[in-house]
């Protein structure tokens, strides 16, 4: 805490060391003395600054959180600037060359590598919880033959609250065991039957000989009796699955958190984590890619395209991102496995254009010049495309192992004493003390017959 008599006894012409941040109010010429943990300071620390004493004090000012750490976490280390990305200190790389999806999962909930029987029991727990009620399939066939699986997966996910109220006990360590067994392992069993839904097709169930992705390719896409996943097309699935499981606080961990800190089960607390993947700017830019791919359509034409993107037309969908500003590494691994995986399932000629728009992007100032190189987004979707995937699928197998990272980051909210309910503040900008004006004394048509000449109109700032 900052003492003000401390700080101004200090401070007065000489450097008082330490770890703490001096903040001299030039409003009232008072200074403070601040402690700084971690390279950061407490906003709370802020409030003291006032300029009467009846004042509120300062707060920090953040939209959208560019700069403001929410919480403590050990789950995933990111350095944007090296283009590092570890998991319980483990390289990315590593993980990716030696580990399986279900392993990492586990690394992220547990904070170590599981032993043999650690893991016999995980997998065991995992693999014996796919099936869902059948009353979701009930819930799925109110949706439209064209509703985007997204939307299905996001209702599906938030029905599991439903049908496990004991999860409500967010302090029994069981039901927290339980909520992330079977989130973990009933995601892509809701994923596939979405897609089913989609296509028309009878729903397959889980089959508990195969591992976690050839399941999953197997309840997409088996026919009949029979379906013989390509071992190499579930690796590459499986290394995409540990590509994305976790990736420290992003909008959707953040979603998960916010909610999460309300108490609510973990089902509904994971529900609010796809909506916010949902969208373009998030897990929604591989299946965005995929269409930009297309609508590009030749080599030819990216010159045109690129340029539309520098003014400001549209953006590069898979560039860009918050914290890295160098080569997101996931980006360069899927990169090596898409070639391995069209070896097996034939050409793309949309890898040449992705290829040839790299290329040209990062050979162009309004890109490099802004930091935006290819994230995780921008390969993906060839390989999910290469899996026969339809584009439409594309966020939801995102949503399938970040899954593990939303149930870590959860349970990491759970157990860390300084959370509490997520509530910000905000700077408020709107009119006060207006009189209640009865509308007949209000300005404009007396009333209008039939329906209204045109909507209101949204106020949009500034307008
Ligand atoms: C994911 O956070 C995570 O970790 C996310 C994720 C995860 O694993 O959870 O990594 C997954 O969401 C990856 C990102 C997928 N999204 C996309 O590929 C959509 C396209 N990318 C952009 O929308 C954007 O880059 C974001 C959203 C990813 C990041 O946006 P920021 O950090 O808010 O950056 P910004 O919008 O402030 O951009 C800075 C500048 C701006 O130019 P100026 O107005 O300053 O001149 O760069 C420009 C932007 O216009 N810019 C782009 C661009 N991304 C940023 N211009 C063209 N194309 C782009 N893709």
């Amino acid at each position: 805490m900052a003492t003000k008599d401390k700080a101004k006894a200090e401070t007065d012409g000489k450097a008082t060391g330490g770890d703490t941040l001096s903040i001299t109010d030039n409003r009232t010429g008072e200074s403070y003395e601040i402690e700084i943990n971690d390279g950061t300071i407490r906003t709370m620390d802020l409030r003291q600054i006032k300029v009467a004493e009846h004042d509120f004090g300062m707060m920090g000012y953040d939209p959208a959180f560019l700069n403001t750490a929410s919480c403590r976490s050990a789950i995933t280390y990111i350095d944007g600037e090296a283009g590092i990305l570890q998991h319980r200190g483990i390289p990315i790389e590593q993980l990716c060359e030696h580990s399986t999806y279900l392993e990492v999962a586990y690394l992220l909930v547990f904070d170590e590598l599981p032993t043999q029987a650690q893991l016999d029991r995980w997998t065991y727990d995992v693999i014996h919880h796919t099936f869902v009620h059948e009353d979701i399939k009930k819930m799925n066939e109110g949706y439209r033959h064209d509703a985007h699986p997204m939307g299905m997966l996001l209702a599906s996910v938030g029905a599991l609250s439903t049908f496990y109220p004991t999860a409500k006990d967010t302090e029994d360590h069981e039901e927290r065991y339980m909520a992330a067994i079977r989130l973990i392992a009933k995601v892509p069993t809701l994923a596939a039957f979405a897609y089913r839904h989609s296509m028309g097709y009878p729903y397959v169930y889980p089959d508990n000989e195969l591992s976690y992705s050839e399941n999953f390719l197997s309840m997409l896409f088996k026919m009949e009796n029979t379906y013989e996943p390509d071992p190499r097309l579930a690796k590459a699935l499986d290394v995409l699955f540990i590509l994305h499981a976790d990736h420290e606080q992003n909008c959707s961990t953040n979603a998960v958190r916010a909610v999460g800190s309300s108490d609510v089960d973990p089902y509904s607390a994971v529900a609010a984590g796809v909506a916010a993947l949902y969208g373009p700017l998030h897990g929604g830019a591989n299946e965005a890619v995929l269409r930009m791919l297309r609508q590009i359509e030749s080599v030819e034409n990216i010159p045109d395209f690129l340029e539309g993107v520098k003014n400001r037309e549209q953006k590069l969908m898979g560039f860009g991102h918050r914290v890295y500003k160098n080569y997101d590494p996931r980006a360069r691994i899927i990169k090596k496995h898409v070639d391995e995986v069209l070896e097996v399932t034939g050409e793309n000629p949309l890898l040449e254009i992705a290829t040839e728009l790299e290329k040209r992007a990062l050979d162009d100032d309004f890109f490099t010049s802004r930091k935006l190189y290819p994230n995780v987004d921008f390969y993906s979707g060839l390989i999910y495309e290469a899996l026969r995937i339809p584009t439409n699928m594309f966020t939801v197998i995102f949503a399938i192992p970040r899954t593990s990272g939303w149930v870590a980051q959860w349970l990491e909210l759970k157990d860390d004493p300084e959370q509490k309910i997520a509530r910000p503040r905000q700077i408020y900008t709107g009119k006060r003390d207006q009189d209640y004006v009865p509308i007949a004394e209000r300005d404009g048509p007396e009333k209008i017959t039939g329906p209204p000449a045109r909507r209101p109109k949204l106020l949009r700032r500034g307008a």
